[in-house]
């Protein structure tokens, strides 16, 4: 039996795999645990030339290989910085506007994907499968496979793929979709996502899709793979004992004192702009703008710490969130009260699971998102005789399974405004069916399906040479 090989642009540490922090470094350290493998990717460190190029240093974890490189400077600001971030990001979250495209880049992107290849060669046995995860890596078989490795190769996109002609506004578009068809299997969150891959390859590439259900083979570029819908999920039953584990704990104490019995709404996101975080903060200061009884009874608690902030759009969005809350609380704050504690920090897995126990709503309302695990959190979070509820946005991947929580269009202050409203009104039984709705679908489909059914489909294809 093969052993797997894991390679993702950042790579958890052994720590990190043992706690219930981060459900994908959980799913994927449990597959690779099963038959041995390794987990290939960049340290998260910016190093000298010759550090680099000594790399990959290995951390051996009982059966599983931890293999981390440095990155130079250039690299990191071509391949991290520039071209995954600063173009593939936002156009794939449909924000044309804030992306820019620089040749220079793309060649760090490919020259960066090239080397990491090269550096995992010497650790490839011929009957390892390996699944490479995420935009950062689109042309990582390809390099591979000019390596004359001739393994199974599957990919999983964790953020949307957007419609053909959004794609088309990146230059080397149709080397970049050349470069994805290298690989044997190709994993979309959603069933959008999927079709809009299909769609470029039937429209711009002329190519052939065969689906069956979401299930597809595709013949393109002259290779053939295939495609499928694999929603990424949460292990919600952890996630739960987890939740009820911290509730005691003084940060909730001192929480629930100082909120003085006013509600409790919680958002949770990485600071980004496809988040819609102003779009929240908006909404919710139409909620207290119409509806006054609530001034100085519900608080929203925004935790989102910066992250990319060397990328200039990040910095700019964040200073549009500090004008914005500090607008807002200048308007309804009292001398006992402030509607929105945002803050910009980390906290621990466990605590931020805790906190969504404690409120009465979670409050999610991306404007692309991929699938949204804090929703989903969120959800598996509640205390089953007295759960939140969901405030979901449309454009989140979960809205599709979800469908016990209150969707809202983001772009829509006004009606997501009343959403809330309707949430924090809302009875205990039609909150507790809503919930069971949601932990139905969370459990059905939980991080190991996930994680099991994209691996089967991928042991299944056949070998490429
Ligand atoms: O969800 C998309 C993603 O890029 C993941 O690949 C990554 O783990 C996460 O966002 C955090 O981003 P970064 O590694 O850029 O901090």
């Amino acid at each position: 039996m093969g052993r797997l090989i894991v390679v993702s642009n950042r790579v958890a540490t052994p720590a990190q795999t043992k706690e219930s922090a981060g459900g994908l470094a959980v799913a994927v350290f449990g597959a690779l645990k099963g038959d041995g493998g390794i987990w290939f990717g960049w340290s998260g460190d910016v190093v000298s030339e010759s550090v680099a190029h000594a790399g990959p240093s290995l951390v051996l974890d009982g059966s599983v290989t931890f293999a981390t490189i440095g990155l130079t400077r250039k690299d990191y600001d071509q391949y991290y910085r520039g071209f995954s971030n600063a173009t593939l990001w936002p156009v794939f979250h449909y924000r044309n506007d804030l992306a820019h495209y620089e040749r220079d880049e793309y060649a760090g992107y490919r020259r960066v994907n090239a080397w990491l290849a090269h550096k995992l060669v010497n650790l490839i046995r011929p009957d390892d499968n390996i699944w490479v995860h995420d935009y950062h890596l689109i042309p990582f078989a390809e390099a591979l496979r000019s390596e004359s490795v001739e393994n199974r190769i599957g990919f999983f996109l964790h953020i949307p793929f957007p419609s053909p002609q959004v794609l088309q506004t990146i230059p080397p578009h149709e080397e970049l979709v050349r470069s994805l068809c290298c690989y044997d299997l190709i994993g979309f969150q959603t069933r959008n996502d999927q079709l809009a891959f299909h769609d470029y390859i039937v429209r711009n590439a002329r190519g052939e899709v065969f689906e069956d259900g979401e299930s597809a083979r595709v013949e393109a570029f002259g290779r053939k793979l295939r495609t499928g819908v694999y929603r990424i999920g949460v292990f919600p039953d952890e996630i739960a004992e987890q939740a009820a584990r911290y509730e005691n704990r003084q940060h909730v104490i001192d929480l629930e004192q100082s909120l003085e019995g006013s509600k409790l709404i919680m958002s949770v996101d990485r600071l980004d702009y496809s988040k819609g975080l102003v779009e929240r903060f908006h909404a919710f200061e139409q909620l207290l703008e119409r509806e006054p009884e609530w001034r100085g009874k519900v608080t929203l608690v925004q935790i989102a710490p910066p992250t990319r902030s060397d990328v200039a759009s990040y910095k700019r969005i964040r200073e549009e969130l500090e004008r914005e809350a500090g607008r807002i609380n200048g308007r309804y704050s009292g001398l006992d009260y402030t509607p929105i504690r945002y803050l910009s920090q980390q906290y621990d897995h466990g605590e931020l699971m805790s906190l969504f126990r404690e409120s009465q709503v979670g409050y999610v309302t991306p404007l692309h998102d991929g699938m949204n695990l804090v929703a989903k959190e969120y959800v598996a979070a509640q205390n089953p005789r007295d759960p939140g509820v969901l405030v979901l946005s449309i454009f989140a991947g979960a809205a599709g399974e979800l469908t016990g929580a209150l969707l809202v269009n983001p772009h829509d202050a006004a009606g997501t405004s009343e959403a809330l409203q309707r949430a924090l009104s809302m009875p205990l039984a039609e909150r507790q069916a809503r919930y069971e709705t949601n932990m139905e679908a969370l459990r059905r489909n939980n991080l190991g399906v996930w994680r099991d059914s994209f691996l089967r489909d991928l042991g299944n294809v056949p070998k490429p040479h």
